[in-house]
């Protein structure tokens, strides 16, 4: 059986930071969500497949009565470790209008996916839209994309783990790290 930790050269952030992280976040969302109360329902939009863990454990973090609607976007075809560009897959959920939209995605990187799923909700005429990453590179188009939520700003390097992928592989890491150059 092939084992998804014997790919991994190094652990950048364990799953203990994480969930500290995870939890953190959680209380700041919390915390503005209860101070902008009005009424709105709260939308959750984490954007798959890369979102799917985070998304898991953050929205457990939040008290609040809220939905979830999911959108799909392909940003990094296969095997390929550069944005090829932000293409929403299927329609956008429809109802966004008079909500409170957090948008949640695993990392920002060009920046084209929040932006581009900002617009589109915006677009929606929401209450309010705001974005939540885990992960930022530390490179000028990731830090000068909008992003209300960062979970954590890292070096420019291809990580894995924690649902960021590879190829559509070590989504199931716990820990994020980065792989060894035999695995790509
Ligand atoms: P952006 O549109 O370039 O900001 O890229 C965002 C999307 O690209 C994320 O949702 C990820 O799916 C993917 N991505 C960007 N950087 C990485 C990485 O280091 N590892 C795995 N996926 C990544
Ligand atoms: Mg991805």
């Amino acid at each position: 059986m092939v084992r998804v930790q014997g790919d991994i050269d190094a652990i950048l952030i364990s799953r203990e930071q994480i969930a500290e992280r995870v939890r953190e976040l959680g209380r700041e969302i919390a915390g503005d969500l209860d101070a902008m109360d009005d009424g709105a329902e709260i939308v959750l939009l984490p954007i798959l497949t890369g979102a799917v863990i985070f998304v898991a454990d953050l929205m457990r973090q939040l008290p609040q009565k809220v939905r979830i609607k999911v959108v799909t976007v392909s940003s990094y075809p296969g095997t390929a470790t550069s944005s090829k560009g932000a293409d929403i897959i299927g329609a956008l959920p429809e109802e966004l209008g008079g909500k409170h939209v957090l948008i949640i995605d695993d990392i920002l990187d060009s920046g084209q996916t929040i932006r581009a799923i900002r617009a589109a909700v915006e677009a929606r005429d929401p209450r309010s839209v705001r974005a939540c990453v885990l992960l930022r590179k530390q490179i000028e188009s990731a830090m000068s994309t909008p992003c209300e939520y960062v979970g954590f700003d890292i070096p420019d390097r291809f990580v894995v783990g924690y649902g960021l992928d590879y190829d559509n592989y070590y989504r199931n890491l716990p820990d994020i790290g980065t792989l060894r150059p035999e695995a790509r």
